[in-house]
């Protein structure tokens, strides 16, 4: 193992040989932390939309056009698949304008779609589109990041009401629809994203009407129903979670600017207060980040938003987004629950966390959405933070994880102080985390597999350098 400023071990959340060989490279960050973070960084169209708004491109007949696609490693797995499905995508005019020619779409060899396999689950969501151009589909085993067992159970249940026939194999799934795929009633166990997007992806050209309910409706959702509405979909979304859809035999291209990705803002929303800092998100939109603002609020941090005005004569406009900011003085410790929308999102909790450590008292996060996602509390402690997990539901409503062996609740005891470690990276979201710590702790630490936050996260170490963070590769 390489040595340390720190002195400090490097620290591993889990003893897998996968983390294990990545801290062995030379993908290692090197932060020297303490500094509060200051500046302005832009956040463009959201990861967990642009990938599936990418997959929506192979059901039109026509060529779309998504803009401010951020450049980061899952839109380049879903490029890759795209093309490996006769789907041309090319560069458009605008910077993070992407086009996509469905004209000639076709089967790929089993063996080159394999070479995505493990690098993302988006390949499930291409089941219902391949199904409609052509009739069979073939998934590898999916990848994605190592949050609990994450299962595709509601997908592959959807897709056999739809008529799909499904044979699992080792290398991965086989799926045809000899006589089409039809229109269902159809009720989710939980209101999974992904599983609502493959019904949405699937009913669209379906014959008949589907109805699903106990559907989710994060705003990626609902900016995925837009893009297919422009592509000549039918769907209402009723109260109560219900979707209904109404199956049409034709779909074309669509022209698109998605929703900006509010993990990410959030992501350095929580980098600022943790540092006490001062970061200006562009692009970050309040509509979509309610809740976390609530939260943020509450914790003590401060914000102010800017609405975005457009070009006229005689003034240039403006940028919307949203200034965070730790106003100085104690932050204060909140009870907070992770939930599907309009609930706090898993993915702001290991961020918020972060700072959380620096609130004063006991602060309680319920995590109900994965069973496993905090394991990286460890590394936290590792630093100096005090944080206990345990299995009990604490603090609101019991969720499906309760009295099973699941540690999805935690304790953070503040304010701590941080000190530098070696850490490894496990996740993209707990990755972000480690790198706050470390950003926030004092000393020089280390940060190894970084590269797995250029998965979710743009340019991310750009936008450190912009925010004025002591980081450097050794
Ligand atoms: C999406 O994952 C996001 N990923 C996740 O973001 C996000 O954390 C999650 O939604 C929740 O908001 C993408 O959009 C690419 P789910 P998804 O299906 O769709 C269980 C990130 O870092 N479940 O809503 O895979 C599942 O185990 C990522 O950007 C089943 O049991 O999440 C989980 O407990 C991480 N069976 C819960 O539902 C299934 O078939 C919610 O998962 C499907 C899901």
């Amino acid at each position: 193992m390489r040595g340390s400023d720190s002195g400090h071990a490097p620290h591993h959340q889990h003893s897998s040989t996968d983390a294990l060989e990545v801290a062995l490279t030379d993908d290692v960050l090197v932060v020297h932390g303490g500094a509060p973070l200051e500046g302005r960084i832009r956040v463009r169209g959201a990861k967990n939309l642009v990938s599936k708004a990418m997959v929506a491109a192979l059901l039109g007949d026509t060529p779309s056009r998504l803009f401010d696609v951020p450049k980061i490693r899952d839109v380049e797995v879903v490029r890759g698949l795209l093309g490996l499905h006769g789907v041309k995508v090319t560069d458009g005019v605008e910077d993070g304008e992407l086009v996509f020619d469905p004209a000639n779409v076709e089967s790929a060899s089993t063996d080159q779609i394999n070479v995505h396999a493990g690098s993302s689950r988006i390949p499930i969501l291409f089941c219902g589109p391949l199904l409609h151009r052509l009739g069979h589909a073939f998934i590898p085993d999916l990848g994605g990041c190592h949050i609990g067992p994450r299962p595709i159970d509601f997908h592959l249940q959807a897709l056999r009401e739809f008529g799909a026939t499904v044979d699992k194999r080792p290398e991965g799934l086989h799926l045809s629809a000899p006589n089409g795929l039809h229109g269902t009633k159809f009720a989710l166990p939980y209101p999974s994203v992904g599983a609502t997007e493959q019904v949405l992806l699937t009913a669209v050209m379906a014959e008949g009407v589907t109805e699903l309910r106990n559907a989710a409706v994060e705003p990626e959702i609902i900016d995925l129903i837009c893009i297919l509405q422009k592509m000549g979909a039918i769907i209402k979304v009723h109260t109560d979670r219900v979707i209904e859809i109404q199956g049409v035999p034709k779909l074309h291209g669509y022209t698109h600017r998605p929703i900006p990705d509010r993990i990410e803002a959030a992501s350095w929303a929580a980098a600022a207060l943790a540092t006490r800092g001062h970061v200006e998100v562009l692009g970050a939109q309040q509509a979509d980040m309610m809740t976390f603002l609530n939260i943020f609020r509450s914790v003590g941090g401060e914000y102010e938003v800017t609405d975005a005005r457009p070009p006229k004569l005689g003034d240039p406009g403006q940028e919307g987004g949203i200034r965070f900011w730790h106003p100085g003085g104690e932050l204060n410790a909140v009870a907070l629950e992770t939930d599907v929308h309009p609930g706090f999102m898993t993915d702001w909790q290991q961020p918020l966390v972060v700072a959380l450590t620096q609130a004063r008292g006991l602060s309680i996060v319920h995590e109900t959405v994965y069973e496993q996602r905090l394991g990286y509390t460890e590394a936290l402690n590792s630093m100096g933070a005090n944080i206990q997990v345990y299995r009990d539901c604490l603090g609101g409503t019991p969720c499906r994880f309760g009295r099973r062996n699941f540690k999805h609740s935690a304790v953070i005891a503040g304010p701590s102080k941080l000190h530098a470690a070696d850490l490894v990276i496990p996740d993209l979201r707990a990755g972000f985390s480690h790198l706050i710590a470390a950003l926030a702790a004092e000393g020089t630490s280390r940060v190894y597999g970084v590269d797995l936050i250029n998965r979710g996260y743009e340019d991310f170490e750009a936008k450190l350098a912009d925010l004025g963070a002591h980081v450097e590769r050794p």
